[in-house]
């Protein structure tokens, strides 16, 4: 019976011995996230126009995982107040938000401007100000104006780059002085890949290894021109900082083996270098360039089913990105594959096998791993790979099919990807400025519907108040913001 309290302290004293007792730097910030589709409802309120995730839940319910549709979501387009007072209640430095692009520019250009759209984001930002939160501003969370799928085909048509232009100086026009960290496009391998690849994302267009590549080069001219809108007309001026989010499990090699290496680095470059390469350095990586040249003349194709850049481009892109922007949640081991049949596919390009170890922690969808050395390993990988960047992490978070209030699993997440990200800060150097949790309460989770969580309030979305109940893990992460330290203030260090 004595042996009890010893046994206690034991455990108690190894989980802190994992955990990094330092405090976070004084200028390190740290906030929560979501998306407009995601959150806001108000799907056709005072004039907002249909988005592509609008039409493709609707038209096709089977599609998404409950046969829900974003159409209220968790109505922050009315409740938004009630949202910033949980960030100041929790004591956080900034709220990652999104801008509906069809609620300010209903057809997509900028030719018809919502008054009560503009109206609605200028009060959000007014609500952030008085309770001294900083906006981060995603221009693009996936809602493209389903005009412009229906007349251009969306991001493959290269008049997208001037459209996305135009939207993106109206709002750096309209909003820039409220605004200091602008994300002009959130997660491009998801919209190209699944939205313009496999088809299972909005706009459900099928094309993988052909279309998602000509998406993936539209998207980032398109960046590179709100980059260079930035840079020209406000930088000077509003002095904020523009990047593009990229986003993957950290891929680790299945082996020791140089094949099982190479397997690894080329599923990462495939998955971030696609496009952090060309807006850090001006082009595809050598390795994407390469494997998909060689493919596309085995399949017997005369040209690479890559799009190359010509060299005005690559100027153009080079040295577009103000920080690197990163959103990660968990890791995969990565074997080598034999070659694939020769069929066109983003896949087969990248052609590894991934899989998790048997002892690995399970609780959430397949490719869900609490193994916070993953997010250390890849920031390491992101300094080394481009040349030492300000890193944010724009979303982080704990997923799950169980909606319960006393969410322990998903503190004990946070505690050890936030540890990681201190060892990365004071033990590797890597100059992170922010971590952003995803998310603030749970949400339309896209196919997922309403059947993933990952908030640190719940939602009841059957309630048409959609209540937020705050979970056990919001106390935990204001916990942190407070002391700003993992560990109970008397072990902390500065
Ligand atoms: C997206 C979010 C999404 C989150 C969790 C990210 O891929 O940016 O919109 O909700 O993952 O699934």
């Amino acid at each position: 019976m004595k042996r009890l309290p010893i046994f206690i302290a034991l455990i108690a004293l190894s989980l802190a011995d994992d955990i990094n007792p330092r405090k976070f730097p004084k200028t390190f910030k740290l906030g929560v996230a979501n998306a407009a589709p995601q959150i806001e409802g108000g799907w056709n309120e005072d004039g907002k126009g249909e988005t592509i995730w609008d039409r493709f839940a609707h038209k096709h319910p089977e599609k998404i995982a409950d046969r829900s549709t974003p159409d209220v979501a968790c109505d922050s387009y009315h409740k938004y107040k009630e949202d910033i007072a949980l960030i100041k209640a929790m004591g956080l430095d900034h709220y990652r938000l999104s801008i509906a692009w069809s609620r300010v520019l209903p057809t997509g250009y900028t030719d018809k401007v919502n008054k009560a759209g503009v109206e609605y984001y200028k009060n959000v930002f007014k609500e952030l100000k008085e309770n001294d939160i900083k906006p981060m501003v995603t221009l693009y969370h996936w809602d493209l104006p389903q005009p412009l799928q229906d007349q251009m085909n969306g991001w493959l048509n290269e008049s997208i780059v001037d459209v996305f232009g135009d939207y993106a100086k109206f709002a750096f026009e309209t909003f820039g002085d409220d605004v200091d960290w602008w994300i002009t496009v959130n997660e491009p391998k998801q919209v190209c890949q699944s939205g313009y690849g496999t088809g299972g994302y909005a706009p459900g267009v099928v094309g993988s290894g052909v279309t998602d590549y000509s998406c993936a080069r539209n998207i980032l001219l398109a960046h590179a021109r709100a980059w260079h809108i930035y840079n020209e007309l406000y930088r000077s001026k509003n002095k904020g900082k523009v990047a593009i989010v990229v986003d993957a499990s950290w891929s680790e090699p299945g082996s020791d083996s140089d094949a099982d290496r190479a397997a690894a680095e080329r599923a990462t470059q495939f998955e971030v270098g696609l496009y952090a390469n060309p807006v850090f350095n001006g082009d595809w990586p050598e390795v994407v360039k390469r494997r998909v040249a060689e493919r596309s003349k085995m399949e017997g194709y005369e040209e690479s089913r890559l799009p190359a850049f010509s060299e005005r481009e690559i100027a153009y892109l080079k040295g577009t990105s103000d920080y690197l922007a990163l959103n990660t949640y968990s890791t995969m081991m990565v074997s080598a594959a034999g070659e694939a049949p020769l069929t066109a596919s983003f896949e087969h390009d990248k052609n590894v096998r991934y899989w998790a170890e048997p002892d690995w922690p399970k609780d959430g969808p397949w490719w869900f791993y609490d193994l916070p050395w993953g997010l250390r390993k890849f920031l390491n990988w992101l300094k080394r790979t481009y040349n030492n960047p300000e890193i944010v992490v724009t979303e982080n978070g704990y997923v799950t099919g169980d909606d319960t209030l006393e969410d322990d699993k998903r503190i004990h997440y946070f505690r050890g990807y936030l540890s990681a990200c201190l060892d990365a800060i004071y033990k590797d150097n890597v100059n992170l400025t922010a971590y952003t949790a995803w998310s603030i309460m749970d949400d339309w989770e896209w196919t997922g519907g309403y059947t993933s969580f990952l908030g640190l309030y719940k939602v009841n979305f059957t309630d048409p108040e959609r209540p937020r109940i705050k979970r056990k893990s919001a106390d935990f992460f204001a916990g942190v913001a407070k002391n700003r330290c993992l560990l109970d203030p008397s072990e902390c260090i500065d």
